[in-house]
Formats: C-alpha cells, structure tokens, sequence
C-alpha cells in the first residue's frame, strides 16, 4: 500500500517536472494567438544534428533547450580579410572596436581576420515550433535562429543566445525575421553578438510580441567604442507589426532599437511599453520614416540619446507619451489614458505627439498591450527580464 502511494507520488512529481518544461503562457499584444507548437509532446533533442533538423522541418514541435548547444567549431573557420575602420581602431574609446567581414573596405584599411563560420549561418526555422529552454540552460552558443520563407506560429522562449563573433561586425545575428509571421520572442536573452540581436527585413516579420527579454550589450568589442554593444535591433521589414513589452535594455551604445527605413515601402507599427533602458552609452531610438510608435511607460535610466536627432527630420510618426497631458489625450482615440515615459539621468526627451499615431494605433485597439505604473518598471523589469526567471 504505502510503496504504491509512493510510486503515485513519485509518478505525479515526475509528470510535474516534464510538464513544467512547455512553454509558459500566451503572447499578448500583436502576436496574440500564436501557439508554436501546441500541444506538441516536449522532445529534447539529443545531438546538434537533431536539434537543427527538428527546429527546420515541417513538423510541429516542442523543443527543450536543456543545456548549452555549442556551435563553435562545428562548421570551421575562415581566415580572411576584414575591414578596419575607427569604429576598430577606437581612438580615445574605452574598449576596443569591431572589425567588419565586407568585400570593401573604402574608408578603412585591410587586417588579418578569422571568424566561426557557425555565426553567420543561422539556423531555419520551421512553422508551427516552440524552442523553449528549460530552466536557466538553455543556451544557442555561436548559432542563432531566421525565420523566413514563410515560417509562421513561432515562439522562442527562455534560451541564451550568445556568441557570435562578436570581435566582427556581421558576424552573426541571433534572431532574424524575414518573410514571417506570428513570432513570440519572450524571456530570452541575447549578448554577445557579431551584428543585430534582432534583425527584421527586407521580408515583412509579420505580428511579433518581443516580451520579457534581457539585451546584454556588456562586449570587448564595441563599435561604440565603449564595452557597450551598438547593434541592438534593426526592425525593418516589409509591414511589420511588434509589440515591445517588458525588455531591459543595457549597456549598449546603439540602435536599441532602430525602426523604420526609407529603401522600402515598408509599414511598421510599433508598441512599445514598460520597457527598461539602462546605461545606454549612445541612443536608444533612432526611427526612420514609414512608421508609426507608439511609446507609453517606458523607463530611461542613464541614456545618453533617448532619442536621436535623426528621428525628428525623417518623417517618422511618434507619439512618446512626454507629458501626464499626452497620457490623457489618448484615450479619445484608444478609449484609455496612455502611461508617460520617465527619464532618470538622461539626455532630452523630445515631445512628439503625432495625432497620426494614435489614429492608426486606434485601428488595431484590441492588441494594444496593458501597462504597469511607469514608477515600477526598474524594479519589475530587473526581475522578470530574461533567461531562467519562469
Ligand atoms: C502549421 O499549423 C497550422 C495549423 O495547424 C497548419 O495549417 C499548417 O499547415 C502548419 N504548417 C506547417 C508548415 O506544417
């Protein structure tokens, strides 16, 4: 008898500890419905080899990222030529800089360079997969993840991905969206990239909530020049639609993030909310034109360029939320009072309240995220953002 309701014991913890390692929660905001998965059993893979071919192939899945899956050596190296520029030589900086992997090198002279070979070459990813870590050890080291060709209902959710070159611009980017659709990056954190730790473009990255993850700029190699990372995310595809909720951003010197380009006939609407913005050695947004951002209860700690100059002239549309007053005037157009953005220790704050904005933001109500009090989000932010916290 007893050894029986021990066994049901032990059975019942054992189902609780598989069941534990799924995805947690749903994506809300832009990404709402998007399932991965589903109700796909969780596998965890047990070679490189299968690891790639289950998050490439057609069949939906849940893949438990329970450990760190190095890249690094596995597709060997290559020797070449790099582009050196000041944004290498960091003259007067406090770190040094990186070298660019090009053809050309106009402004700059050639030196000696060897790159992995693992970093510029992503991972495909396949429709209808949930890549979950599990715990606080899931880790892509030296490899990250495109969506493209049509890959849609992804979620990508507690994995570290890391190391990517990052001594070399284009050395790789961890996350690429281009030619897809419902995306949930959430509680993921990404460091130590060659290039961007998002990238969307040329292709349309369709409906993407990117929630809850922690963008670690900490480097040796800054084109900043100063230990802090300068390519952040670079969202610029073809009619894109994010909602940006929940991420700390910090130590980097740029491009955290840049939205919008004038090469394309690009849309993007962008919700940005609750966001932590810490020690930005450079600018946090830096916005193009055929865009539409929207920015409530976000958090500037320590930023030198909340805002570039560049975003003021380049026919971006921005309503920031600067004031209680642009809080209120929100509500005739999205039936609720905006939260304003708060600065601590930070460069100016310009006031851009484009009418536009909320008129477009007003067609697409229902996946307008929830705000938390802007006054709370270091703390909650610090807490909740990243790898191993669910
Ligand atoms: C993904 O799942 C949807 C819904 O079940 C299905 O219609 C679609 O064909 C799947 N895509 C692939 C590539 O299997």
């Amino acid at each position: 008898m007893k050894k029986t309701a021990l066994y049901s014991l032990f059975t019942y913890l054992l189902h609780l500890a598989t069941t534990k390692a799924q995805v947690v929660g749903t994506p809300s905001g832009f990404a709402a419905g998007t399932t991965g998965g589903g109700d796909a059993e969780p596998q965890t893979p047990s070679s490189l080899e299968e690891l790639v071919s289950w998050i490439s192939d057609d069949t939906p899945r849940t893949i438990l990222i329970d450990r760190e899956w190095n890249f690094i050596g596995t597709e060997g190296e290559t020797s070449t030529q790099c582009c050196s520029t000041a944004t290498t030589t960091c003259e007067g900086g406090t770190s040094a800089g990186q070298a660019w992997i090009q053809d050309t090198c106009d402004d700059g002279t050639w030196v000696e360079c060897t790159y992995d070979n693992a970093g510029p070459s992503p991972m495909q990813v396949g429709s209808n997969k949930s890549i979950v870590g599990v715990g606080d050890a899931g880790v892509l080291r030296g490899k990250g993840l495109r969506l493209s060709e049509g890959t849609n209902n992804v979620i990508i959710q507690n994995i570290h991905i890391t190391e990517l070159n990052p001594q070399y611009v284009w050395g790789g980017d961890a996350i690429t969206l281009d030619g897809c659709d419902g995306v949930w990056i959430d509680h993921n954190k990404f460091s130590l990239a060659g290039r961007q730790f998002i990238v969307s473009g040329w292709g349309a990255a369709g409906h993407v909530t990117i929630s809850n993850n922690e963008f670690d700029g900490v480097t040796e190699w800054s084109a900043g020049c100063n230990g802090k990372h300068y390519w952040t995310l670079l969202l610029i595809g073809e009619e894109d639609w994010y909602t940006f909720q929940g991420n700390w951003l910090h130590d980097l010197s740029g491009r955290a993030p840049h939205l919008g380009t004038a090469n394309t006939d690009s849309k993007i609407l962008f919700h940005g909310v609750n966001n932590y913005f810490q020690d930005i050695g450079g600018h946090a947004f830096d916005i193009d034109t055929n865009t539409y951002v929207l920015l409530e209860g976000n958090y500037f700690d320590t930023v030198d360029t909340p805002i570039t100059d560049a975003t003021l002239t380049s026919g971006a549309l921005v309503y920031d939320t600067p004031t209680v007053d642009a809080a209120s005037a929100c509500s005739a157009s999205l039936g609720y009072i905006c939260e304003w953005n708060q600065l601590a220790g930070s460069g100016t704050f310009p006031e851009l309240t484009e009418q536009a904005v909320l008129d477009e933001f007003a067609q697409v109500k229902d996946s307008l995220v929830e705000h938390d009090g802007v006054g709370d989000v270091a703390t909650n932010v610090v807490a909740n953002a990243g790898v191993g916290k669910i």
